[in-house]
């Protein structure tokens, strides 16, 4: 959601501070603010707008001092002010604090210290922090203790980092349920809400716990735990991500660049161990019931994981979205709940991982990022190795997920002997197949389906149809489409699609058919006959296929030939294409789409 950092330097940290809150930037990016402690004061400069137009409106890069946090913003409580941005400041400027989460209780606060006398600047949830320490720190005249006791006064979700002048040297930081991470370089460390804020200074990083706060100086930091304020000693975790890979090298857009690296994410998703997929596996076999869950692209990952499970292993594990997991799963002490996230982070879907676990179920998760929250929750991680997607649209991540589900269902197929040793090495043979046939589609189709994109992308209405494990590719690439070039895509099923939606056929709304390959008899014919359903009813068919037809479409992208396991992952390329192109000729934001963030970390 919001992205925070914090610098504590022997020299001038404001470069570093800039520098970290714009790597934060797809955390969120309607407003952005920062604050340098200097000769004992602290300055504050924030306004609306991008990092980059803010440092220039604000003219940032003036500002200077060895102690800063900075904050890019995604508006929860309060509108998309210069007022409404962070770092939010007690009212005699001694305290600044930039803050990610929601304080669940702060109305009740705010009264509190309205009828203290205590002004309010702002209409946010996060200003009731400055103001609290403000009021601790007189009646106890020590930071430390002032934190501790406005600590015991929050409900909700944060994590916040905050600086004052009663002890110019140190940053203060602290977290519940909301990600906060501290960098450990020499002579300076950083806090940040991912390691992206400070992997170009240090990869060695302390990953902090719910109920903890840390106090830095440029050449120490400590650890406490907030509810018995005893020091904790944790390990320093070293971070595997090259911080090359989080530069765009090249590419106009992260999007871009994250597509064209799929070829290498598929090779490191292929060299995840037997052994792990084999355990989780397992745990599947162990379990009563079991679920997939996930938010957003994560859940079309999800389902495509129970279409995989069901044909390679004849297992049954259906796909929830995990903001509906509460309300429309059975849990108990026989469940296994695997969780699919990028970040690790995602609100709901933690939240349906702890709804689990409060039930006695057992918890696995397949997640990108090393440290997250979620990795620590569950009983169980498998970790995909996509490097780090910057993007906010998953692509490449999403990729991988399913690419794992694949496999595990892979494993699970010969595990139940649903798969003979022989299906089972043949079909890890085709998989190991996939990295060339994605780099063919990157090299010889993406010119073309930017034309197709570039001549369609005025059209504001589409329908993306697939059958099977094309169903779940249709709904991911109409989620593509509208992430990033805010048009209205809708997947469905072919079948679904005579049974009501067919009516808005015609003049104005275009139908991307996924049509699988001939070898999957039934599937395909089913998708021919859906085709034929627009068709007959003059709706515009562009076909994504890997058979000549050209005599159905009035467009299509024709895929080469390829073993059946490998079509589902070449056309959700093709969909990812598709979007991006519609995106870049529309002039979108392709890598921050208006109203979206990355890690969606609130409710
Ligand atoms: C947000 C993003 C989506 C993403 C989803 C799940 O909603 O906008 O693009 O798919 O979160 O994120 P996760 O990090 O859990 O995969």
């Amino acid at each position: 959601m919001c992205g925070i950092s914090g610098v504590a330097g022997l020299t001038d940290v404001s470069h570093i501070l800039l520098a970290s809150i714009k790597s934060l930037e797809y955390r969120g990016y309607d407003s952005c603010g920062m604050a340098i402690l200097a000769q004992r004061r602290i300055e504050i400069r924030k306004d609306v707008g991008t990092v980059d137009e803010v440092i220039q409106r604000q003219r940032l890069y003036e500002v200077h001092g060895l102690l800063g946090i900075a904050h890019t913003r995604w508006a929860t409580h309060g509108g998309v002010t210069s007022v409404n941005a962070h770092p939010h400041r007690s009212s005699d400027g001694a305290f600044a604090v930039v803050h990610n989460g929601i304080i669940s209780n702060y109305r009740q606060l705010r009264g509190e210290l309205e009828e203290l006398g205590y002004v309010f600047s702002s209409e946010t949830d996060s200003e009731v922090i400055p103001h609290l320490l403000h009021f601790y720190y007189r009646r106890e005249q020590d930071v430390e203790r002032a934190l501790q006791c406005c600590l015991a006064r929050l409900e909700g979700s944060y994590a916040f980092a905050l600086l004052t002048t009663h002890e110019p040297e140190r940053l203060y930081c602290a977290k519940l349920q909301s990600p906060l991470i501290l960098g450990i370089g020499s002579n300076q460390n950083f806090i940040g809400s991912d390691f992206n804020a400070f992997i170009a200074y240090t990869r060695s990083a302390v990953v902090l716990d719910d109920h903890e706060y840390a106090v830095l100086t440029n050449d120490s930091y400590r650890i406490i735990n907030a509810l018995t304020s005893l020091p904790i000693r944790k390990n320093l975790m070293h971070i595997a991500w090259d911080p090359e890979q989080a530069q765009k090298g090249g590419y106009p857009h992260y999007m871009l660049k994250e597509v064209f690296e799929q070829p290498q994410t598929v090779s490191k998703v292929l060299a995840i161990e037997r052994g792990e997929l084999e355990k989780l596996a397992r745990s599947l076999f162990d379990a009563g019931r079991a679920y997939f869950i996930g938010a957003g692209t994560t859940y079309y990952a999800a389902l495509f994981g129970q279409y995989q499970l069901a044909e390679l292993a004849q297992l049954f594990v259906p796909a929830i979205s995990s903001d509906e997991f509460k309300f429309g799963a059975l849990v108990d002490a026989e469940t296994l709940v695997v969780a699919i996230s990028q970040s690790g982070e995602t609100y709901d879907t933690l939240e349906a991982l702890r709804f689990a676990r409060e039930h006695g179920a057992h918890t696995a998760a397949i997640v990108n990022v090393q440290g997250s929250s979620m990795t620590r929750l569950v009983d169980q991680v498998i970790m995909q190795g996509s490097g780090p997607e910057i993007c906010v649209v998953s692509t490449k991540s999403a990729l991988a997920q399913m690419l794992i589900l694949t496999r595990l269902a892979l494993v699970a197929g010969l595990l139940r002997g649903t798969l003979s040793a022989v299906q089972y090495d043949e079909r890890e043979a085709e998989l190991r197949l996939l990295p060339a046939v994605i780099q063919r589609i990157l090299n010889e189709k993406s010119g073309f389906i930017n034309t197709i994109a570039r001549r369609h992308c005025h059209v504001n209405d589409w329908l993306y149809l697939g059958r099977g494990i094309y169903y779940a590719v249709a709904m991911e690439s109409a989620l593509k489409m509208k992430e990033v070039a805010y048009l209205h895509a809708e997947g469905m099923p072919g079948g679904f699609l005579k049974h009501g939606t067919l009516a808005l056929i015609g003049e104005g709304v275009n139908t991307i058919v996924f049509t699988p390959p001939r070898a999957q008899r039934e599937l395909h014919d089913l998708s021919l006959g859906s085709t034929e359903e627009v068709k007959a009813r003059g709706g515009y068919l562009i076909g994504i296929h890997f058979d000549a037809e050209p005599s159905l479409y009035q467009d299509q992208v024709q895929l080469p030939e390829m073993p059946a396991i490998l079509g589902p992952f070449a056309q959700l390329v093709v969909g990812q294409l598709l979007a991006y192109f519609a995106a870049t000729a529309l002039k979108r934001n392709v890598d921050k789409p208006r109203s979206l963030a990355k890690s969606v970390t609130v409710a």
